[in-house]
C-alpha cells in the first residue's frame, strides 16, 4: 500500500486526479471505476479542466460506477447517474454510450445481471473510491459477510444519516442501493482510495494501523490487494494517528 499525506482536501484531488490521468494516457482506452460523494466529487473538476486544456482526452474511455440508489430513477437530482452526468461526464469528451452506471429502477433482478455482465466485460483500470463513516466503499456495508459481485445492500442507518444531507427529509434517503460487491472492486487493477474529514478517521485507522481484515469495516479488504494507493491530508492523517 501506498500512503499519500497531501496538505489538504484540495491536494488529494489533485494527486488523485493525476493519477488518473496518468493511467488514461498509458492507456486511452483505459476503463475507469469510478464513485460518487462529496470526496470523489472534488477530483472531477481536475479531470474537466485537463480536459478543456487538451491534456486528457476521454474519447476512448469507458467508466463504470460503484453505485446506484434503489428507487431512484436516472434522472432523479439524488441518483448517482445524474451526479455523474453534471460533475463530469457533461463536461468531458465522453460518449455516455460508454458511461456505466446501475439502473435503481424497473426490474432490479434485471439490472443487476445487466450491471455484473458489464462488469465481466474487461477489467478496471483504476478504481476511484471513497470511504464510508461505518468503512463501507461503494455501498459495501459492514456485516457478517461480504459479497463477490454486484448485488443489493442494504443501507445502514448511520450512511442513512450521512447522506441525508443531500435530501429534502431523512425519509426520502433510499434504504437500498445496487452496488459493486467487495470482489468487483478488487479485481479492478489499480485502486485510488481517498479520505477526508474527522468522522472517517475510525474507519481509516482499520485501514492504516492495523493488519486486520475486518468484515465490520470493509475498507480494511482493500490492504489486501497489490497497487493500493491511499491519500489523504495531514488534517485526517493527525487524527488517525498515522505517522508515516
Ligand atoms: C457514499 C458512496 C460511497 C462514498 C461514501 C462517502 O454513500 N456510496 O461510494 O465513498 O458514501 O461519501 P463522501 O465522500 O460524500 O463522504
Amino acid at each position: 500500500m501506498k500512503i499519500i499525506v497531501t496538505e489538504n482536501f484540495d491536494k488529494t484531488c489533485e494527486r488523485a486526479a493525476g493519477i488518473i490521468g496518468d493511467v488514461i494516457h498509458n492507456k486511452p482506452d483505459a476503463r475507469l471505476g469510478l464513485a460518487t460523494g462529496s470526496t470523489a466529487q472534488g477530483v472531477y473538476p481536475y479531470l474537466i479542466a485537463a480536459n478543456r486544456a487538451g491534456k486528457l482526452d476521454f474519447s476512448r474511455v469507458n467508466t463504470v460506477n460503484l453505485d446506484e440508489y434503489v428507487g431512484l430513477a436516472p434522472d432523479h437530482p439524488q441518483s448517482y447517474r445524474r451526479f455523474m452526468d453534471e460533475n463530469l461526464f457533461d463536461h468531458i469528451n465522453i460518449d455516455k454510450k460508454n458511461t456505466i452506471v446501475a439502473k435503481g429502477t424497473g426490474d432490479i433482478e434485471a439490472n443487476i445481471k445487466a450491471f455484473r455482465e458489464a462488469l465481466a466485460e474487461k477489467p478496471i483500470d483504476v478504481q476511484l473510491l471513497g470511504i464510508g463513516v461505518d468503512g463501507h466503499v461503494g455501498f459495501n456495508e459492514p456485516g457478517a459477510v461480504l459479497y463477490d459481485g454486484a448485488h443489493v445492500e442494504e443501507l445502514d442507518e448511520s450512511t442513512i444519516d450521512a447522506n441525508a444531507r443531500f435530501f429534502d427529509k431523512r425519509e426520502d434517503v433510499p434504504t437500498k442501493a445496487i452496488s459493486m460487491g467487495m470482489g468487483d472492486i478488487l479485481r479492478a487493477k489499480k485502486l485510488l482510495l481517498l479520505a477526508t474529514g474527522e468522522n472517517k478517521a475510525e474507519a481509516m485507522k482499520g485501514l492504516l494501523l492495523n493488519e486486520e481484515l475486518d468484515v465490520q469495516n470493509p475498507a480494511t479488504l482493500v490492504k489486501t490487494h497489490p497497487d493500493l494507493t491511499v491519500i489523504i491530508d495531514r488534517a485526517l492523517a493527525d487524527r488517525v494517528g498515522y505517522r508515516g
